[in-house]
């Protein structure tokens, strides 16, 4: 299903496409359930909620990694579970706290269309790993960007928008920002030699980001779960609700886009577990 075009329901003319971005969902094994006093679960699914009551359905659901706190087959074939129910289609990348192989075993390979990139009208959405095994930093090995190059280069889609897990630039967080994408010079270089590209999203960082490298947009988004201070310079948690993001994605290759806040998570954040993870 690679580069399947979804039909436009509304007029041929300024058709606009409808991306959801959930992020960093953290989905435990049952055993375990909670991170930091959260139902990762609950609060991926009620986050989910209240973005489908936000009026259209979404043309595609994205999720940029960490959907795994406990990278097992059982937690995938859950989330599967979940996505299959869903009348649109899903693109999954993987986070540092994901194992990608057991990922595209259990979820990846699903015939709804689970892909690593997506034809949307004029644009072509692509979905890249920039995670490593063990570490939380971020790496695009060399075959991923020319996977990359080669997907742009070939596209007929006269625009281009680029998911990752791992930010490309500082967030301002310091604790977080050791954790960044190591090679984002590579990334940065080659979408900026792409008039196509016009966008990177990504998560990782649990908090809102939108800014612009050149013409191209940043956007990074809240978590489904727990939330990170921005500034801070060791891990903080954020009081903040869990959220999530719309890309519009219009025919004249702009980008619309806002973060919602969803479900308010603080009366169930333990307080004994709150230094506990910090590694995104
Ligand atoms: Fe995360």
């Amino acid at each position: 299903m690679a580069g399947q075009d979804l039909m436009p329901s509304g007029p041929p003319q300024h058709r606009a496409y409808r991306i959801l971005q959930l992020t960093d969902l953290h989905l435990r094994d049952p055993a375990e359930r909670t991170l930091l006093g959260v139902d990762t679960e609950e609060s991926f699914l009620q986050t989910l909620a209240c973005a489908l009551h936000d009026g259209a359905p979404p043309d595609l659901l994205l999720l940029t990694g960490d959907l795994a706190e406990d990278p097992s087959p059982h937690c995938y074939q859950r989330l599967q579970a979940q996505l299959q129910r869903l009348p649109f289609p899903s693109l999954c990348i993987p986070g540092n706290h994901d194992d990608p192989k057991i990922m595209a075993q259990h979820l990846m390979s699903d015939e709804k269309g689970i892909v690593s990139h997506y034809q949307l009208g004029p644009w072509k959405l692509v979905g890249i790993n920039s995670a490593r095994p063990d570490l939380p930093s971020g790496l695009i090995c060399q075959d991923e960007l020319t996977r990359l190059r080669l997907i742009i280069d070939q596209a007929q889609e006269p625009y281009a928008l680029i998911a990752l897990h791992h930010h490309p630039v500082e967030s301002g967080s310091p604790w977080m920002d050791r954790m960044r994408l190591m090679n984002s010079k590579d990334l940065l270089n080659l979408v900026t030699e792409s008039p196509k590209v016009r966008g990177l999203v990504f998560g990782h960082i649990h908090q809102e980001m939108d800014l612009l490298w050149g013409a191209i947009r940043l956007l990074g988004t809240p978590s489904t779960c727990v939330q990170f201070a921005p500034g801070a310079d060791v891990f903080k948690l954020d009081q903040k609700p869990t959220g999530y993001r719309w890309l519009i994605l219009n025919d004249q290759g702009n980008i619309d886009s806002i973060v919602v806040r969803a479900i308010d998570l603080d009366d169930q954040i333990c307080l004994t577990e709150r230094q506990e993870s910090a590694n995104g």
